[in-house]
């Protein structure tokens, strides 16, 4: 698997060469590594025992009126050192200090909701850009306001709670960072863990518990001083040579001699793998990233790209005591290998007792279960949508379109606009050379029909919500849209593609102008770590009893609300609390226009400066004769400025807005309209 890098670069970057001329300077780089680390800080193969990460605990639990569980979970997003290579420490950001996240489990019909709070330096420590956040629970069906979408920002200091519906069919999620233009490397850093949403058609048909195991698999290079480094060969691809489970360097997992589940997750930012085991043995497939597949299919090889989700059971009571079975990677074209990216893990079969209990610990399934989307048919659908994934102009393209437009066109432009329950076809072609794309469409699972007119490879013949276009290939996806209306992002999850610019969204169940109550950037607003507020609309409202018990003591009335007695009847359905030892703000207003169809911009000051002073002020409209509605909120920075615009901004003349400070404090001001 070994190659040099100037082959490596003819092999996997012929698009690098042709679209823009090296990248990549070859005389800087080693032909067999792409780390700087010394020999004796270099990971070996086989040294670290597999970790697997902690499952996460709520911080507490409600049982809703409609007699169902909602689980409050809690994380923070902070900067932490790894223990990766060896004899140095490795930088790195983390959901709750840890790389993979904690894994979050939960059942079917359960809701949680997750206050995700940004407690990261204001810019990455070692590549300078603003960490704010946005957090995507991939392979949920949330509100597009839960969806993690690449604009809907929290900044530090900041939390957004997210609220998750746990409606579908047991599967195999994955949360991670998806914020505008850096998502790459946030999650490169470190931002991403796994999510198993269980329900009892799973509980009784596969392996549980310790034998239920996931696998997050990455790829990364590290400078000389053990800090990660960063190449992604002018948005190309980022390439490593060291590859990571569950955040170690190629680890060895000791097994008993009974059948286990492995939860493979590719969480590489852009490396895809094909994986198989060193005894060239089938594993038995079982499900893919929406969940079980109808059948379980025998797989001696196949293909993952990032993102894509693959449970797969393995069978060690065929091998004698002692045996080491590896999982290996044969690797696809269009990547760049090195000498030990072949190479993922082991597993070493001990003689330890047995432990038979729970479903499939000896048989194999072999009829699992079936669901609505692989029982939606072709005959079903209303409407074709083709679209290409190219490089136009060194910037990535899906349909024709960058997320850059639906930006400038103030988040309205869309790719498509399928009508709320539509069954569709959609037709992705990728018939550039050099590149392979896999292609996330939000909200659904779409049944892959069809790559190049043949059937999709075995392994795929189940719920999907990514789907591998490799060089050459056009495929054809079956997808109903729902159960929600809004927009959603659809966008190659090659994550420097997605960042420059391979993104775009589409409508379900809007006509163009109506207003939409799931706005994904105004619907529900961050607000101040520490603080309660109250979710206007959409799911049931996080368990306020309880956090409001939790932080009874600690809090008190801010005065926002205390003036605010013309707030609307969300705005006053539960208090804004604060510490009481936080000081009273003076906000001042020192842009506020509206230009009527065109755009609409606030700025002002607050007092409160420094980076560990979260604070945030929220707008409201104050045009005289109506009543006061929220507007928007925004950040207010570590030097004290706030801003907040839009376009083309409400669609009625505002004159007056109101400013509240989260630490108390007001001001009001007319507003210019040109
Ligand atoms: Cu896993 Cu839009 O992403
Ligand atoms: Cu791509």
């Amino acid at each position: 698997m070994s190659v040099s890098r100037r082959k490596a670069l003819q092999i996997g970057g012929v698009g690098i060469i042709g679209a823009l001329g090296l990248a990549v300077p070859l005389s800087s780089v080693d032909a067999k590594s792409a780390s700087q680390l010394d020999a004796k800080n270099m990971p070996k193969l086989y040294q670290r025992t597999l970790p697997i990460p902690p499952v996460l605990a709520p911080k507490s639990t409600t049982m809703g009126a409609d007699g169902k569980k909602t689980h409050l979970y809690q994380i923070e997003q902070t900067a932490c050192m790894g223990n990766i290579v060896p004899g140095l420490s490795t930088p790195l950001l983390g959901y709750n200090g840890l790389f993979p996240g904690p894994t979050i489990k939960v059942n079917q019909g359960e809701r949680i909701t997750l206050e995700m709070d940004n407690v990261l330096p204001l810019f990455h420590p070692q590549w300078g850009y603003r960490l704010d956040t946005s957090t995507h629970l991939h392979g949920s069906a949330s509100l597009p306001q839960f969806d993690g979408y690449a604009n809907d920002l929290t900044g530090r200091g900041l939390c957004k709670d997210y609220e998750y519906p746990n409606f579908q069919p047991a599967r195999t999620l994955w949360y991670h960072d998806h914020a505008v233009h850096n998502t790459a490397q946030s999650v490169y850093s470190g931002l991403a863990g796994q999510y198993h949403l269980h329900d009892e058609v799973e509980q009784n048909l596969l392996p549980q518990g310790k034998f239920d195991v996931p696998l997050t698999i990455s790829d990364a290079m590290f400078a000389k001083n053990g800090s990660l480094g960063y190449n992604d060969n002018t948005h190309s691809g980022l390439w490593g040579d060291v590859i990571l489970v569950n955040g170690a360097p190629w680890p060895v997992m000791k097994v008993q001699r009974r059948i286990y589940r492995f939860r493979i997750l590719n969480a590489s930012i852009s490396r895809s793998y094909r994986f198989q085991l060193s005894t060239g043995d089938p594993v038995t497939m079982v499900g893919t990233d929406g969940g079980l597949m109808p059948s379980a299919k025998q797989v001696t090889s196949w293909r993952q790209a990032g993102a894509e989700r693959y449970e797969i059971l393995i069978d060690f009571s065929k091998y004698p005591v002692g045996k080491r079975v590896e999982l290996r990677n044969l690797s696809n074209k269009n990547n760049v290998d090195y000498d030990y990216t072949g190479r993922i893990m082991a597993f070493d079969v001990t003689g330890d007792p047995v432990d038979s209990s729970g479903p499939a610990a000896k048989v194999m399934p072999t009829l699992l279960t079936g669901s609505n989307v692989m029982n939606l048919t072709p005959s079903q659908s209303v409407k074709t949508r083709r679209m290409r994934v190219k490089r136009d102009n060194d910037i990535w393209t899906i349909g024709g379109m960058t997320w850059d437009e639906v930006v400038k066109s103030g988040y309205k432009k869309v790719l498509a606009d399928p009508n709320l329950n539509d069954v569709e076809i959609w037709e992705i072609e990728n018939s550039s050379g050099g590149w392979f794309h896999p292609v996330h469409i939000h909200l659904v699972d779409f049944q892959i029909l069809s790559r190049n007119g043949r059937p999709p490879f075995p392994y795929e013949q189940g719920p999907k919500d990514v789907v591998y276009v490799g060089e050459g290939e056009t495929v054809r996806l079956l997808m109903q849209f729902g159960p929600h209306r809004g927009r959603y992002m659809i966008h190659c999850h090659n994550l420097p593609h997605e960042d420059h610019d391979m993104m775009s969204q589409f409508s379900v169940g809007y006509d163009s102008g109506d207003p939409d109550p799931n706005d994904p950037i105004e619907a529900v607003k961050p607000h101040p770590i520490g603080q309660i507020v109250p979710v206007p609309g959409g799911q049931v409202a996080p368990s306020s009893e309880e956090t409001e018990t939790a932080q009874a003591t600690a809090s008190q009335t801010a005065e926002a609300t205390q003036t605010g007695g013309a707030t609307t009847a969300t705005e006053t359905a539960a208090p804004v609390t604060t510490q009481p030892t936080v000081q009273k703000d003076v906000v001042t207003i020192t842009t506020a226009r509206h230009r009527l169809r065109k755009d609409i911009s606030f700025a002002g000051t607050s007092k409160v400066t420094g980076t560990s002073t979260a604070a945030s002020v929220v707008l409201y409209d104050a045009t005289p004769g109506r009543a006061v509605t929220r507007i928007g909120a925004a950040s207010i920075n570590s030097l004290g400025n706030w801003s907040w615009s839009t376009k083309p901004g409400p669609s009625r003349q505002i004159t007056m807005v109101r400013v509240d400070s989260s630490r108390g404090g007001t001001a009001t001001a007319s507003l210019s309209t040109k």
